[in-house]
């Protein structure tokens, strides 16, 4: 009976040590990060975050079509999140990304302004 608790307690320590690995959300307003957006990432994302900002003809790679759900569906949050926070390079991606948290100066804001992105697929 001992071993049979302890097992049951050693696999609920696992479930829960499981979560904490994806327990990384983004919950940020995605109104207020749609400002955000606007002031910051539409000249390469686009307005509308299709990859057709402005400045986007001048980059290679290009800016990803934020509105594509099958692709967007393979990001996960913490992706999106760090790729904002700490730029393109910190997650193998093209270096014109820049790296946007000391701009955006708190975490709540890349949350906001993540949570904006999420929106731009219909989620
Ligand atoms: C100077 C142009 C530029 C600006 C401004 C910019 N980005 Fe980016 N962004 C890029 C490029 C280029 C990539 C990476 C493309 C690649 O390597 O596939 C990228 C990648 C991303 C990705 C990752 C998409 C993926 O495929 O994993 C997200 C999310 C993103 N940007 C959000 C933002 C947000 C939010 C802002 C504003 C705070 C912003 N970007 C500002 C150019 C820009």
């Amino acid at each position: 009976m001992k071993t049979l608790s302890m097992t049951i307690g050693l696999l609920a320590m696992a479930a829960i040590a499981v979560q904490a690995q994806d327990a990384f959300k983004i919950n940020g307003d995605a109104e207020k990060g749609a400002a955000t957006f606007k002031l910051y990432c539409a000249a390469c994302h686009g307005e509308t975050g299709h990859g057709d900002g402005l400045a986007a003809a001048a980059l290679n790679p290009k800016p990803r079509n934020l509105t594509d759900k099958a692709y967007m569906d393979t990001l996960t949050d913490e992706h999106i999140f760090k790729v904002i926070k700490e730029g393109g390079a910190s997650v193998g991606l093209s270096a014109m990304m820049a790296p946007w948290g000391a701009i955006l100066k708190t975490d709540e804001a890349v949350h906001d302004v993540a949570a904006y992105v999420r929106s731009l697929a219909g989620e």
